[in-house]
């Protein structure tokens, strides 16, 4: 099992240096050490590693961590997963369970077995009689011998049992291990197994580290069956990785871009015209864990979504664009939708004379996604009659709604009403009057439970800082240390992840020997939760700031905590403002009014000239008693 000793036992021996090392070129600049970050591309190095705190940090994109943190970015693993590797790498034993120990067996056996599959196939295309008619298939369709060898692809044999005998006698496991592997299966009538390939064209698909976990098989015969995929295994899961981003991955770092395609050939034949940037969804729509796959690798976060020209591809663009719609929302994608010349797939494309030219014109015509839904919602629409200009509003709304910036939204609203001879101000109260729809559904979800004031109200960054400032005070050395435990201990922050630091600090008591042990010890303790972990590594910054910048902490302390106050009586503004909004009984508006302006002056006369910690747990109280009444309104109400 993986434990907090776990943790600390690889942690004090993964060195972070030597770690980073093995993907950035470290340079030493006096105490520093400073590369070219690996997260986003640069030119200049704002890629900084700390040995003597065990983190990492780049001042350019804001991407930071200790060292499991940064196996998990650069490997694309769990944070497991990463212990395990680095655990591995630096010797240090880790005891797990039995089912653990059986399952990575097991994972390690299925592995081995795809890899020697994979040889097994890739020798039969070799063959220069028994591969011949498909290296002449390949050929055919501009598929050479380099790029046989970079996707490694093969060829089952027409034989019915020929990779489960040999994987069999060469391993010394069961057909039915090879069933749970995905590789053979058994017959539904009489005894025995059979291979679950025959006859076809194999190509691998590998996990992100290129490893293969499953086959896709295409026919060279007539089957009905075009493509045969592997069945989901212990090592595959439909859905959780894309063809081709193996060998994609560091192009797609390089060029900031990643073009998706649905089909193998579509990414095989882009990567021989030089778009090694692609990677397939292999026919299905997009997935959440795909789209998070791909925006991790790309800093503009610019995808390129190629799909065929008929009408299930654009179906998988629909589909794969509202998963990325919806992980948009908040890391800022630019999706974009590109129109394959001709009518045809990419793979057609690429091979028609000019392909490469006419593709990438394609690429510099793609249109946002939304662009790119309006001209397929209104291509049929007719703006002459009334009918035909009452269906595209009908049409056009809904799309129109999803847009939540309200300038790019009315931009697009204007431009639709102009185009189909539309009222622009019905249009756009229509719009609005849809987004209130899809709020009230999305709140909906939530009134089983009541909005806390401080769920209501994402913490403003200046505010996250400060508490960040707070957090970091405990951790600059033993004084501070002491200060900050008087004076914090009543304190509650706005956001969970710090509050939940803050909370571990008291209960950790004094059991830690220096500040840098108590970083440590708290990195340990949230190692497994990367959203704390990378707060954390901010506020161990801040706190090496503390003690390089000779930063008083008992000003430190105030002027944070006058600035908390500050944002918490605005929250509560909001709230009582709300509610006076939505009440109609004189009584309670008065006292909210009457609550208002006692925050009012809170803010405006005690705030400014606070000067010590007592004045700061008066205002505190006189804020609880506010909460405390406001609650008590809100039961008569109701
Ligand atoms: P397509 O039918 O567009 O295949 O399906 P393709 O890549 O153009 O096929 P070629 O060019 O004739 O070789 C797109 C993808 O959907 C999946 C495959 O991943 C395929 O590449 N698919 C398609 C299947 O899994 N099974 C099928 O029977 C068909
Ligand atoms: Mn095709």
């Amino acid at each position: 099992m993986i434990n907090n000793d776990v943790i600390s036992a690889v942690r004090n021996k993964a060195n972070i240096l030597e770690v980073v090392s093995q993907v950035v070129m470290l340079k030493r600049i006096g105490k520093d050490y400073k590369g070219l970050c690996p997260f986003h591309k640069e030119k200049t190095p704002s890629f900084h590693a700390n040995p003597e705190k065990g983190i990492f940090k780049c001042f350019g994109c804001g991407e930071g961590g200790d060292v499991f943190a940064f196996v998990q970015k650069t490997k694309g693993l769990g944070f497991l997963d990463a212990v395990k590797e680095l655990a591995h790498q630096f010797g240090v034993s880790v005891i797990e369970t039995e089912q653990e120990k059986t399952e990575y067996k097991r994972r390690s056996l299925f592995l081995l077995l795809h890899e020697q599959a994979c040889e097994f196939y890739g020798k039969l295309l070799k063959d220069p009689d028994q591969g011949a008619a498909a290296r002449q298939y390949l050929a055919s369709r501009g598929v050479e011998e380099s790029t046989i060898k970079k996707f490694r692809l093969g060829l089952a044999p027409a034989s019915w049992d020929a990779l489960t005998d040999y994987l069999s006698t060469s391993n010394k496991v069961s057909a039915a291990t090879l069933e749970e592997a995905g590789l053979s299966r058994s017959r539904t009538e009489g005894h025995g197994y059979y291979d679950l390939f025959r006859n076809r064209l194999i190509v691998p698909i590998t996990d992100e580290q290129g490893r293969v976990i499953a086959f896709g098989g295409r026919t060279l015969g007539n089957d009905q069956v075009k493509y045969l995929n592997s069945p989901e295994s212990l090592i595959y899961k439909k859905g959780e990785h894309l063809f081709a981003f193996s060998l994609a991955k560091d192009t797609i770092k390089a060029q900031d871009s990643v073009i998706v395609v649905e089909g193998y050939f579509d990414a095989i034949t882009a990567h021989i015209s030089g778009f090694t940037n692609t990677v397939a969804t292999l026919g299905t729509a997009l997935s959440n864990e795909q789209g998070k796959l791909l925006v991790r690798h790309t800093d503009s976060k610019r995808v390129y979504l190629a799909f065929d020209a008929d009408s299930a591809g654009i179906k998988a663009t629909e589909k794969g664009a509202q998963t990325l719609e919806q992980l948009a929302a908040g890391i800022g994608l630019d999706l974009r939708v590109v129109s394959i010349p001709g009518g045809k797939d990419p793979d057609e494309c690429l091979r028609s004379p000019d392909g490469p030219s006419l593709f990438k014109q394609a690429l510099e015509n793609s249109q946002p996604l939304i662009e790119y839904e309006l001209s397929q919602a209104t291509a049929s629409c007719n703006n002459q009659t009334r009918d035909g200009r009452i269906e595209t509003a009908r049409k056009v709304v809904p799309i129109l709604a999803r847009i939540s910036n309200a300038v790019a939204r009315s931009e697009y609203i204007r431009q639709i009403a102009n185009k189909f001879d539309i009222q622009e101000d019905s249009l756009s109260s229509d719009v609005g009057s849809q987004r209130k729809e899809q709020t009230n559904r999305t709140n909906s979800q939530y009134t089983s439970k009541p909005i806390s004031a401080k769920e209501r109200f994402r913490p403003a960054d200046g505010l996250i800082d400060a508490e960040r400032w707070l957090i970091a005070s405990f951790l600059s050395n033993k004084q501070n240390y002491e200060l900050a435990f008087k004076s914090l201990s009543t304190e509650e922050l706005m956001t969970t992840s710090h509050n939940k630091i803050i909370k571990t600090i008291y209960e950790l008591g004094n059991g830690f020997n220096d500040t840098t042990d108590l970083e440590r010890k708290l990195l340990d303790y949230f190692a497994p939760e990367p959203q704390i972990s990378s707060a954390l590594v901010e506020i161990v910054l801040k706190a090496e700031e503390i003690e390089k910048q000779k930063i008083s902490v008992p000003v430190l302390l105030l002027q944070s905590r006058v600035k908390l106050m500050k944002e918490r009586i605005l929250a509560l503004t909001k709230t009582i403002r709300n509610r006076l909004s939505s009440s109609n009984d004189s009584h309670e508006t008065n006292l909210l009014q009457s609550k208002i302006s006692e925050l009012n002056r809170l803010e405006r006369l005690t705030l400014p000239t606070i000067t010590n910690m007592e004045e700061i747990e008066q205002v505190q109280e006189k804020l609880k008693e506010v909460v405390l009444s406001l609650n008590s309104t809100s039961g008569e109400g109701s």
